[in-house]
């Protein structure tokens, strides 16, 4: 492989795999007006039409290259503010009002990107060429079992991180740090000796601590079905209510190199009065609790140097390791 080629896998990898269904925040960040956002660095408009469903296009007018996320809504249909001209959640021309006969109406003209809610979260496909369609049609989403159970309860919390989403996704797969980074709020003795093991799994794999007393961590498994998934069970103590463990799903997609949208569903086995409870619990002091381990990574992520560290990684490293290359195997299949 080239150094060229080699450049290119890196800055794929930097800004996220395509082909994939990426989280872009919670279903709260697309309301009835226009919304500008940037996500695997591509900037993007997105808006509900008349029935709700979520639009999103490349921000960029076909007209001249203005940003459509300023514009307006008329009918579902997103107006350019330069010079009017309206454009379908398809991306194709809708109408130019200013000169009603124009060739471009009905053509698609814009990049648009497919949207799936789903569970208070919104996801979107990513196509890896950057031509108008995605050169392969999107594979249904698939969902981790927790987000379509009945049985479970849960709430997504969402944030703009300023860090490389691959330092989140190394944070995310690595079962040593909580024991040192997250000793005060998750109850972890620090300095035993240990090892970790990584299996696969059906569609990823997991890692485990090899001596697992006073293991706080119960899963910790990256997925990749077609979306990228991190499924992490932690005890929860009695003041947390019912529901057994919490089942924590911290989704973190790049907005830019130096960004990241980290996107957090927090969960419990629960259902009826309980997933009642939970729920009235979360929003009147467990919400705090969980922000406080978070933001216990937030600080330490951002504080990191600019992607990639200078690093010696040893044993404990396997699970952010095995990640890494499997980033880039999927990366090296985009830049060929
Ligand atoms: S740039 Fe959008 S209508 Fe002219
Ligand atoms: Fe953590």
């Amino acid at each position: 492989m080239t150094a060229e080629t080699e450049a290119r896998v890196e800055r794929r990898a930097a800004l996220g795999v395509r082909d994939r269904w990426w989280c872009i925040g919670p279903s709260s960040l697309v309301g009835s007006q226009a919304v500008g956002l940037t996500r695997l660095g591509i900037k993007l408009a997105a808006w509900r039409d008349k029935t709700g469903k979520v639009n999103m296009v490349e921000d960029y007018c076909p007209h001249r290259g203005a940003p459509l996320s300023m514009g307006h809504l008329t009918d579902g249909r997103l107006g350019c503010r330069y010079h009017g001209v309206e454009v379908a959640g398809d991306g194709s021309v809708a109408a130019v009002p200013g000169f009603p006969e124009c060739s471009y109406v009905g053509r698609k003209m814009v990049r648009s990107y497919p949207v799936v809610e789903h569970f208070q979260g919104l996801w979107a496909w990513f196509g890896a060429n950057d031509q108008l369609e995605s050169a392969i049609e999107p594979p249904p989403l698939v969902f981790p079992s927790e987000f379509t159970s009945p049985e479970w309860t849960g709430f997504p919390i969402s944030q703009t991180w300023q860090t490389n989403y691959q330092y989140v996704w190394d944070n995310v797969i690595d079962i040593m740090h909580p024991e040192y980074l997250h000793k005060d709020t998750q109850y972890f003795e620090t300095g035993v000796a240990n090892t970790v093991v990584a299996t696969p799994a059906p569609t990823g794999f997991m890692v485990r601590r090899k001596i697992y007393e006073g293991d706080n961590v119960e899963i910790m498994e990256f997925i990749d079905n077609g979306s990228f998934w991190f499924r992490v069970g932690f005890y929860a103590p009695p003041g947390c209510g019912p529901g057994g463990n919490w089942r924590v799903f911290p989704l973190a997609t790049p907005i830019d190199e130096y960004h990241c949208q980290m996107t957090v569903w927090r969960m419990r086995n629960v259902s009826g009065w309980e997933g009642d409870l939970f729920r009235f619990m979360f929003n009147t002091k467990l919400e705090q609790y969980n922000w406080a381990i978070v933001q216990e990574d937030k600080e330490m992520l951002e504080a990191m140097p600019p992607w990639p560290a200078r690093e010696n990684l040893y044993q404990h490293d396997i699970g952010p390791a095995r990640l890494r290359k499997h980033v880039r195997d999927e990366a090296r299949k985009q830049c060929a």
